[in-house]
């Protein structure tokens, strides 16, 4: 069960976080990994400790010639692309009165846009049989105060997952999306650690403590293996306990 091995993954974003767990993850059960990611340096780390053939591609989401040169190269170096990983993101807080216009496009821009790009240049190049996995998250349908841009363009994944799943589904490449709670990564580790946060966790999260990253690895392969092949357009949370009661 689970076996990946002779399948070709693109995931975004993998440099570090819940990418890097997931790409690892996939990997130890035979894939062959494609990181697409801004930063250098961490990506060829990361691809140096797998152990199956892997490679970063310096690829910046906001860049459409970029991506699409990027999965030509996957198609050209591994032969076929089966899973595509959409996972890179960025965050902000600020309030709604105080979030500037190029901050909002921003996010857009990553975490949607992107999204639909590699999505749109990745599909015609897979086989019958594909898996697209969008990472949203919990935030994507709760909301949550002086996070708007980001709240909106989480619940904007969860959108354009369940479109996909529709228009996809004659193609056999099944669609779905990933809520995660709060994990330590790169990215929440500053906020991990304010009272505020820790507060939270302590009421709101049933498990009573943050994900490890790894805790998101088992979901990630299922959905990248055969396993989960009558699942698709499923929006599913794994946040410790934390919205199921909100
Ligand atoms: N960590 C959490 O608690 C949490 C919770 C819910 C959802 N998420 C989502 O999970 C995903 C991964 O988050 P993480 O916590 O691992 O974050 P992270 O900051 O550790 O990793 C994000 C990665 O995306 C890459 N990236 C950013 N902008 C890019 C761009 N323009 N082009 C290419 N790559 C780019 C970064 O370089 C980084 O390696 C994100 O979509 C995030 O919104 C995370």
């Amino acid at each position: 069960m689970f076996d990946l091995k002779n399948k070709v993954a693109i995931v975004t974003g993998a440099a570090g976080g819940l990418g890097e767990a997931m790409a690892s993850a996939l990997s130890r059960q035979g894939a062959k990994i494609a990181i697409f990611d801004i930063k250098e340096k961490e990506g060829k780390a990361v691809v140096r400790k797998l152990k199956t053939k892997s490679k970063f591609y310096k690829v910046n989401l906001l860049e459409e010639e970029n991506i699409i040169k990027a999965i030509e190269s996957v198609k050209k170096q591994f032969g076929k692309i089966d899973i595509l990983i959409n996972n890179a993101g960025i965050f902000y807080s600020t309030p709604i009165d105080s979030t500037k216009k190029e901050d909002w496009e921003k996010i857009m821009a990553v975490n949607v846009t992107g999204y639909f790009l590699m999505a749109k240049h990745t599909v015609p190049q897979m086989n019958k049989g594909g898996k697209i996995i969008n990472i949203s998250s919990v935030a994507g349908h709760h909301a949550f105060p002086g996070s708007a841009a980001y709240n909106s363009s989480k619940g904007a994944v969860i959108q354009l997952t369940k479109t996909m799943a529709m228009e996809y589904a004659p193609k056999g490449i099944n669609v779905n999306a990933v809520c995660p709670g709060i994990f330590i990564t790169p990215m929440t580790k500053d906020l991990s650690k304010t009272k505020q946060m820790k507060d939270l966790i302590k009421k709101s999260v049933l498990l009573k403590r943050p994900g490890n990253a790894d805790e998101i690895s088992g979901l990630a392969v299922y959905l990248s293996s055969d396993e989960s092949s009558y699942m698709t357009g499923s929006i599913i949370d794994i946040d410790g306990g934390w919205t199921c009661h909100l």
